[in-house]
């Protein structure tokens, strides 16, 4: 007897797939997702390449740049497939962009883009991994969960 339960492919649609164990929650919280598309999560799964991984499969969504900026931030490790009448047709890893405008809120409450003023946040890219990123307003630099909960 086949004892193991696989997620199910998908017709058309994104697979967010070898996202670091634990952190496919964060990705959803972040993509927005509401009760118009149908999901399936994996969370600490066993997979080949990693020990564990977390994957998720979002029908009839395909993501925007924004989003997978956003993606980057959380889970740059991930593998996106794009999938068509359930053939994959694009298959890729994310790049750590350079430059986030408007993503991430600046920690730092004195930041001119906190003010009430039309000032996008925009952050620099200093290091890819672990990331940390940097104001371009007032450089004060943030990484980690610090990222995570001002997106
Ligand atoms: N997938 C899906 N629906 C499809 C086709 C693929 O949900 N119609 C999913 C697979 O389950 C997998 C991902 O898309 O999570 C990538 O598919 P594939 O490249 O076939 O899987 P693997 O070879 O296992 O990928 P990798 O080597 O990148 O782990
Ligand atoms: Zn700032």
């Amino acid at each position: 007897m086949d004892k193991t339960l696989k997620i199910s492919k998908i017709k058309d649609g994104t697979v967010i797939d070898h996202i670091a164990a634990g952190k496919a929650l964060k990705v959803l919280a972040i993509l927005g997702i509401d009760e118009s598309n149908s999901i399936s999560i994996g969370i600490r799964v066993t997979s080949g390449k990693l020990a564990y991984k977390d994957v998720i499969k979002i029908e009839n969504k395909f993501l925007e740049k924004l989003e997978l900026d956003k993606i980057a931030l959380i889970a740059n490790e991930a593998t996106i497939s794009i999938i068509k009448n359930y053939e994959i047709i694009e298959k890729f890893k994310l790049d750590m962009p350079q430059v986030f405008k408007g993503i991430v809120k600046c920690a730092n409450q004195n930041c001119i883009t906190n003010a009430g003023e039309p000032v996008k946040s925009e952050f620099m890219t200093v290091n890819a991994d672990p990331l940390t990123i940097k104001c371009v307003y007032c450089k004060k630099e943030m990484s980690g969960e610090e990222i995570i909960n001002n997106i």
